[in-house]
Parts: structure tokens; sequence; C-alpha cells
């Protein structure tokens, strides 16, 4: 017999006759379960009301099949308006999972899906945790990646549980777990199969009743410790993190190093320290990241479009990587090449691949017979998803396109991967013109999460939406732009490269050039992302690009090409390779470096961006952001180039424009977009 008490909008709970007390979570009109103000106001409610009941244990359950909670309302963190308000909200928060800690008999969560932030918050207020062991159960505390850190007791009491060596990496980084991992670190008590969910958390109750929280056995140790361990941290923390752009994780070791001896004080820290961060630029515009990639997710798609079957021509980097994310995805993936050689390497590739995200033997197994190497092209009929990736060259494209046409369904999808020839060029010879998108991935493929879905003003809008719809269900960002060379990224990038290739011709050192761009917040510095793409690809990406008479490359570049320096691939480019790592020779302290640098490199690409607006390659500010952060990795504390002109101010930039082009010429001549700005 079950006794339901009471319904509230967001939760429901039920007790039974074992004296069980079940609190479900289903969040009112949402599909995913965050905690909003409303839904942590419930649980304040109830939770006395439980506790009037004497049960024997109070299990946390979600009845959503994505997941337990995904974490805090971020959409409220924008509407923040002071500092106080935030500290408000956080103590309140904090006081309700003190209050399910405190309470006098058992309590656990049962995890399935997401768990990260405030919803792992609430389950280590818990005394027991107990995730399923699947693949889409995401256990983790990834507020540093929003330019906060945990401030509902997260930070406090996961350092408590698992220990600071354990605890600081997972919360200076914001990792996510899988369910087995979390076991193993102890942050869950078990990873169970679904099936075994409810089973092992009642057997996890029969074991013991309430259990005490574990202080540190080395806790009398720590107050010696904390320095030093907090000193050791902040060094590799600095070495990949710049404390100005992104002060969060630095803030994090602090609380720990000054407070980290007594819960009670770090708590109260904790509270305060959040409500600084959360009102920072860098927060804010992290915040914007996320609903920007919310945004691309959630981009009209034809949800009726179910493929099964994709083929992929062209076994390269490209294709082999396109193929084997498919297959990782769950489709049926059959790969073209008219090389055996290439495609028995391709099959390799895809294996490791395969190993190192599913590592269990019989996933990788499923997988590996899904992957179909296909080299007369026999699976083309059945292909839902027709994506071609051949060498970057124009007729070997247009008769490939010629040859598909009469083979493939109507119902298929028909995509180019190419990342330079217009899609109107590349259909010219086709019946159907109209079929052909472009699906523009980035290199490396199983990395990058940005896909470009070209289309041009004659193709068929279905196809566009059945292209979006295909992008997400293998699990990547859509961005709808319009066909016109080098799309949006590329475009946008190759100003900025170009500025990065005249001023080493200049003589400034490599070193210089990428210092000022990652201090700009670039995550790599344009020569070296240069050698990363190949320099023999940049030099024909410009050359492509010419309709643009200043984008031509320096002389040096040539030089480079001419000794076989093509960047990371041969050993040598710009910077010589050893390893795999660049071997950046230091700035003599002699040298005198221009002021602008930084300047240079930045205003070409806002130029870009503004003549893309204005030409409509992409529809919006917002989604050129998204293009550059999820493509690029612009730098993302700025919350794109848009965000950023409208920060300083585009009066200021115009202004900076005006005199980059007195002093440098036409390549620096604000575009006409800038008007409209
Ligand atoms: P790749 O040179 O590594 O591979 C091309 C493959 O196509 C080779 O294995 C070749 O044997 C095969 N091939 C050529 N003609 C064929 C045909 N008629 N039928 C079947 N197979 C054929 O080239 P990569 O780098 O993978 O580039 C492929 C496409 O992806 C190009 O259009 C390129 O612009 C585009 N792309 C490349 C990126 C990169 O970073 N490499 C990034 C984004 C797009």
């Amino acid at each position: 017999m079950t006794s339901e008490m009471k319904k509230f909008a967001h939760w429901n709970f039920s007790l039974e006759k074992d004296n069980y007390c079940w609190l479900t979570i289903d969040v009112a009109e949402k599909s995913t379960n965050v905690l909003t103000r409303e839904v942590l106001d419930e649980l304040r409610e109830i939770i006395p009301v439980i506790e009037q009941q004497k049960p024997q244990a109070l299990l946390f359950q979600s009845s959503k099949a994505n997941g337990f909670i995904a974490g805090a309302d971020i959409s409220s963190f924008t509407t923040i308006t002071s500092q106080e308000e935030a500290l408000h909200l956080i103590r309140q928060g904090q006081d309700i999972f003190t209050m399910i800690e405190n309470l006098p008999f058992a309590t656990i969560s049962l995890i399935n899906g997401f768990c990260l932030g405030g919803g792992l918050e609430l389950a280590l207020a818990c005394d027991y945790r107990i995730a399923v062991d699947e693949p889409k159960t995401k256990i983790g505390l990834p507020e540093v990646k929003l330019g906060i850190h945990p401030g509902f007791g997260g930070t406090v009491r996961l350092i408590q549980l698992i220990g600071a060596p354990a605890a600081l990496p997972l919360l200076l980084s914001g990792k996510i777990l899988a369910a087995r991992q979390a076991a193993k670190l102890g942050i869950v008590t078990h990873a169970v199969p679904p099936r075994l969910l409810r089973s092992a958390a009642r057997k996890t109750l029969a074991k013991g009743q309430k259990h005490t929280r574990k202080i540190l056995p080395k806790l009398a140790d720590a107050a010696l410790a904390r320095p030093l361990v907090a000193a050791l941290a902040r060094k590799k923390l600095k070495q990949k993190v710049n404390q100005t752009h992104y002060p969060a994780p630095f803030a994090l070791l602090d609380l720990w190093e000054k407070y980290g001896g007594s819960p009670t004080t770090m708590m109260e820290q904790e509270a305060q320290s959040v409500s600084k961060l959360i009102r920072t630029p860098t927060a804010q515009n992290l915040i914007r990241v996320f609903q920007l990639q919310e945004k691309l997710k959630a981009l009209p798609a034809d949800t009726t479009f179910a493929p099964r079957h994709v083929h992929v021509i062209g076994a390269g980097v490209m294709g082999g990587d396109i193929a084997a994310w498919c297959a990782l995805q769950g489709f049926t993936v059959s790969i073209q090449d008219n090389s055996h050689t290439i495609l028995a390497k391709t099959v390799q590739r895809a294996a490791a691949l395969f190993q190192q995200k599913l590592r269990a033997p019989h996933l990788v197994k499923a997988v590996l017979d899904r992957f179909i190497p296909d080299i007369n092209g026999a699976c083309i009929p059945k292909a839902d998803v027709i994506i071609e990736a051949i060498f970057e060259d124009v007729n070997a494209k247009k008769e490939l396109f010629v040859a598909l046409e009469p083979q493939i369904r109507p119902d298929t999808l028909l995509a180019t991967n190419t990342s330079s020839i217009p899609l109107e060029t590349l259909a010219a010879d086709l019946n159907n013109p109209e079929r052909l998108v472009g699906l523009h991935f980035f290199n490396p493929v199983a990395k990058m999460m940005l896909v470009e879905v070209v289309s041009t003003s004659y193709v068929e809008e279905t196809d566009v939406l059945k292209a979006v719809s295909f992008t997400k269900k293998i699990g990547k960002l859509p961005l709808p732009v319009h066909s016109s060379p080098g799309f949006l990224i590329n475009r946008i990038l190759m100003p900025y490269l170009h500025e990065a290739a005249l001023l080493e011709a200049e003589g400034v050192p490599p070193l210089a050039i990428d210092q000022a761009a990652e201090q700009f917040g670039m995550p790599v510095g344009p020569i070296e992302l240069m050698d990363l793409v190949g320099l023999d690809i940049c030099q024909s990406v410009a050359e492509f690009m010419t309709v643009d008479p200043t984008m031509k490359m320096p002389e040096n570049l040539q030089k480079l090409l001419d000794q076989g320096r093509l960047g990371k691939k041969s050993g040598a480019g710009y910077y010589t390779y050893k390893r795999g790592k660049p071997d950046k020779p230091s700035i003599d302290k002699k040298t005198s470096l221009p002021g602008d640098i930084a300047d240079r490199l930045i205003l070409r690409l806002v130029n870009e961006s503004v003549a893309c607006l204005r030409e409509k390659v992409v529809a919006d500010g917002d989604l050129l952001d998204a293009g550059m952060i999820f493509g690029t990795g612009f730098a993302p504390f700025r919350g794109g180039v848009v965000h950023y002109m409208h920060d300083q101010s585009p009066a200021a930039l115009l202004s900076k424009m005006q005199q980059l082009a007195t002093q440098y010429g036409g390549r620096f001549t604000p575009d006409k977009g800038w008007q409209t700005i």
C-alpha cells in the first residue's frame, strides 16, 4: 500500500508501507529537471512535512527519463541585479540542502542521466547516492565553465566526501564523470544497471541507518598541508588558465586554502565568493555561451527525419573521422574510398576511437559491426544520408555527384563537406541541384562541436531542415549559413590568419604574435593555428578567397612551403615540432615589439564578421558568435565577436579601424556594415 500525501507542482512524494518516503522531482513544463527558485521553494516546504512523518528513509528520484537534475536554472543567473540578491538566493539554496543533510533519517539520491551542478549538490547533501551505469549518466560540478563555482555547499561537501586531492581537479576543471568513474572516486556509493537501481538503494539503506559523514582522516594535517597543496594546484592551473580572464577556479582555490578547516565558515564564504563571481563580465559572458549553445540545439529541424544509414565517400582525414563519429552515435555507416589501403587504415583509426570512447569490448564490437568498408559504393541506394568528403578538387567532386545522382533515393539527404567550393559550382551539373547541401565539419571531428549547414537560396528548405536534424542527431551543433567563399567560419578566420602571416613577414617573432592573440583570449595563437591547419591549405584557401585582392599571403609563407615546411604534419612550419609539440624560440629581450599586434589581428576578424552580417551569410549576431566560439574557440569569456564589439563600443573600434587603415592601407577599410552595427 502506498499513501499519496500531497502533490506539489514540481515534486511529489509518497510514503510506502515499509516507511520509505519517495520524493520524486518532475519539474513542470520543462523537459529537463532544473532547480528554479520555485522548485527550491517547494522543496523547502516539503522537507519539514516529510520530517513530521518520521519515515525510515528519504529517497530522491526523478521521473524524467533524461536525468535526475541538470543543475540550477541558468537563465535566472542573468536577471540577478546585485551581489546582495545573489547572496540571498545562494544562502537559500544552501539552507535547503543543509536541512536535507541534517534530517534524522537516512537520505539517498537515485541518479539516472544528468546529475550536474545543483543536482549533484543536492545529491551530495544526502547520505548515499546510487547511479545508473549507462552512457547517458553524467555526474559533475561544471560551474567553473560558467565563470562561478558550486554555491549550494558543493565545494565543501565534495571535498569532505572524497578529499581535496581528488576533489580539487574535478572542481577546478568542471569535469563530468561517467557513473563508474564517480563510483571509483567515492562520489556515488554504487553504479548499477538500470534494472537494479531501486533494489540497490534499498540494500544500501538496509545496511545501515543514518550514515555519519566521515571527516577525512587526515583533516588534522590539512591546515598545515593546505597552503602547500593550494600553491601547487594554483601553479598547475596558471599553466592552463588565464586568471584575469577566468577568475573562478582561482577563487575556489583561495576559498579552500583559507577556510577549508571549517566547513561552516567555508560554506558562508562559498556563498560570498559565488555572489561576487556571478556578476563578473566573465560569468555573464560564459552564461551567454551556454545559452548560445542551447539556441543552436533548439534551431528548427525536421523532427520526422529518422536516418539510420550514413554513407561517407572519401575515407581521408575528414571522411574517415566523420564516418567513425556517426557510427559512434549509433548509425550504420558505410565508408567508400577508391583506395583499399586507405579504407583499411580508416577502419583501424575508427577502431582506436571506439576503443578510447567506449572501452567495453562488447560495445566496441557492436559499433565495429555497423562500420562497413564499401569500396564500390554498394550501400549508396540504402543510405539515408550521403556525405561527400573526397579531395578538395572541383572537377573530381562534380563528376562524383553526377555519377551519384541516379543511384540515390529521392528522400536521401545529399551533402558535401567541402570547405571552400560554392555549392552552386558543385551542383551545377545535377538534374536536381536544389538537393545538395553542405555539412561542413571541423577538424578534429571528434572534438569540434560545430557543423556548418550550408545552403543557397535555391536549396530546398526541407533538405536544410533535414540537415539540421541530422547534425543534432549526431550530437553536434548545427549552424545554418549561406554559401559564400569560406562559408562563415573560415571566411572570418582567414583575414586574422592573413594578418598574422603579414606580421611574421614584417619580422615580428611568431611567439609574440601568438602571445598577443592568447592574451586576448584565443585558445591557440594564429601562427600555431596555421601550422596545425597546414600552411599549404592556408595558402590555397587564401588563394581561393581572392575575391579579396588584399588577402594575398606574403612571400615568406611561400618560402616555407618551398622548403617543405607544411606545418605540424610535416614536422615543421613556422615552428619546428618535436614529438608533436612546437618548439617556440623565445623572444630576444632587445626586440622592440609593435604595440598594435592584437588590434591588427582581432580587428581584421571583427571587420570580416561585420561583412558577413551585412551579406547575411548568417542570420544574426548571436548565431555568428555561437559559430565563432564553437567553431574556432574564439575567447568564450568575451561572449563572441559581435558581443565583444558591443562591449567595447562599435564607435571606438571603428575609430581604431580607421587609424589602422591610414597606417596599413585598404585591408583595414571598415566594411559598409559598420553603419548598421
Ligand atoms: P584527404 O586528402 O585526407 O582525403 C580525401 C580522400 O578521398 C582520400 O582518401 C582519397 O583516396 C579519397 N577519394 C578521392 N577521390 C575519390 C573518389 N572519387 N571516390 C572515393 N574516394 C575518393 O582530404 P580531407 O582533408 O579529408 O578533405 C576532404 C574534404 O573535406 C575536402 O573537401 C576538404 O576541403 C574538406 N575539409 C577538410 C578539412 C581538413 O581540416 N582537412 C576540414 C573541413 C573540411
